[in-house]
């Protein structure tokens, strides 16, 4: 049952001219996003929620279960992107899994998701049933990862602050760098693996648009300070509008390429340490009312190394985390040259090799991007 994860995730950008032919550009002068029942043919369950948000729920059931999109999806997914609408028994099954889960949530639960696809799967399609002599006897672990930090009393905000601003270079240095455009190469499942030349425009505060030049057209990706889209060929729309928790994550990205704008983003701070591959590491969680928190981690050189991000979706919480390393420096600043983005969906790793500070950039490249090229 279970495939090779690349040849899956490969056989999603091959079908993906196919599915560019098949989608209209409906909302395309609607700057309201598209929701899923109306891009896709064959929604049953999952309605009434955008389609980029609808992509992430796939990617939480691949992520609960350990499994790859063609674990459930007819293998014609290879050669037609179409063919994703085509029940299976796997789906069908699914679909009752979202009812029971919802039912269960809702009868029990207030209507809180605390039961969901992981809950039960735990990375595996079928559910532990026996509990583990290892596991009531072994080490508790504290994983990193967790939305759920243990505070630590004696620890101090400011201090862990001040030591990244002091690593990166200094308030001064900071301030002066007010946009770059950085040259690398992309790679991840999207691409085959393949290295693709990226550029990443940046300009304070906050605005960010990577360029990545496909052989299939350049897959733009763009935060304009309030609003984000992709227009890039893997995506299941030309054009697909970001939201929610997508939206904040491509806000953060931009809030990365300028440091001094992190802390001022978040009402409320908490701070925790914790271990990373054996070595210590402080957690600084920032916290806005009504949304889920971003964990920030800064290894020994107080350095930020990773930053963590959740997005909700209808059938429970998927995390985004970035890695960074390599710092190198620019203009008396140091940044990251290499980044690693990891969601349920795929993962992306950037390898810079130039970056220019300050250099002029056109306002236009901020904008909404056209929809990518169809075949
Ligand atoms: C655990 C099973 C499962 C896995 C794994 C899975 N899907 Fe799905 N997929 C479904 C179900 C169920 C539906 C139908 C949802 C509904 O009826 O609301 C669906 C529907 C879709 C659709 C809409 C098709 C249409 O036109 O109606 C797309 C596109 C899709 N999935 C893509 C993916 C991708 C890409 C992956 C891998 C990242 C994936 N799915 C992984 C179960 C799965
Ligand atoms: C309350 C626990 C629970 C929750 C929540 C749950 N499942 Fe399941 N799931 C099960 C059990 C139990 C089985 C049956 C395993 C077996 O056959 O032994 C199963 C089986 C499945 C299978 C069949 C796997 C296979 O290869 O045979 C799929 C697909 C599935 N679940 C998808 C989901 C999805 C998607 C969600 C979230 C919407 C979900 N499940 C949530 C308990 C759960």
């Amino acid at each position: 049952m279970r495939v090779d994860t690349r040849s899956a995730r490969v056989a999603m950008i091959t079908a993906a001219a196919c599915l560019l032919a098949a989608v209209s550009l409906r909302g395309q002068a609607d700057p309201a996003p598209a929701m899923a029942e109306t891009v896709f043919k064959n929604i049953q369950v999952l309605k009434g929620i955008p389609a980029d948000e609808f992509m992430d729920t796939m990617g939480m059931f691949s992520a609960s279960l350990g499994y790859d999109c063609v674990s459930c999806h007819s293998d014609q997914i290879y050669t037609d992107r179409s063919a994703f609408a085509i029940t299976t028994p796997l789906i069908q099954r699914a679909r009752q899994m979202v009812v029971m889960m919802n039912t269960i949530n809702r009868t029990f639960f207030g209507a809180q998701a605390r039961v969901t696809c992981f809950t039960c799967h735990r990375a595996h399609y079928r559910p532990e049933v026996i509990p583990s002599l290892a596991l009531q006897y072994g080490e508790l672990l504290d994983d990193p990862s967790s939305m759920r930090i243990f505070p630590d009393p004696r620890g101090s905000v400011d201090q862990v602050w001040d030591r990244y601003v002091e690593a990166l270079g200094g308030t001064q240095r900071l301030a002066a760098l007010g946009g770059f455009v950085a040259r690398g190469t992309y790679d991840g499942f999207n691409t085959g693996g393949n290295p693709f030349p990226v550029e990443i425009y940046a300009r304070t505060p906050n605005q960010r648009t990577q360029i990545v030049r496909t052989p299939d057209g350049n897959a733009v990706k763009t935060f304009d300070g309030r609003r984000a889209w992709a227009s890039e060929g893997w995506r299941p729309l030309p054009l697909l509008q970001l939201t929610g928790g997508n939206l904040d994550a491509a806000r953060l990205e931009a809030m990365i390429a300028f440091p001094a704008t992190i802390r001022p983003a978040f009402t409320q701070w908490q701070i925790a340490s914790t271990l990373i591959d054996e070595k210590p590491v402080q957690i600084l969680q920032g916290m806005n009312e009504g949304q889920l928190p971003v964990n920030f981690y800064f290894d020994a050189s107080g350095l930020l190394m990773r930053t963590l991000a959740w997005n909700r979706t209808a059938v429970g919480t998927v995390p985004i985390q970035i890695d960074l390393s390599d710092y190198r420096d620019v203009a008396g600043v140091k940044m990251p040259f290499t980044i690693v983005s990891t969601w349920t969906d795929g993962q992306n790793t950037y390898i810079l090799s130039d970056v220019q500070a300050n250099p002029a950039i056109d306002a236009g490249r901020f904008a909404r991007p056209a929809p990518f090229p169809g075949k």
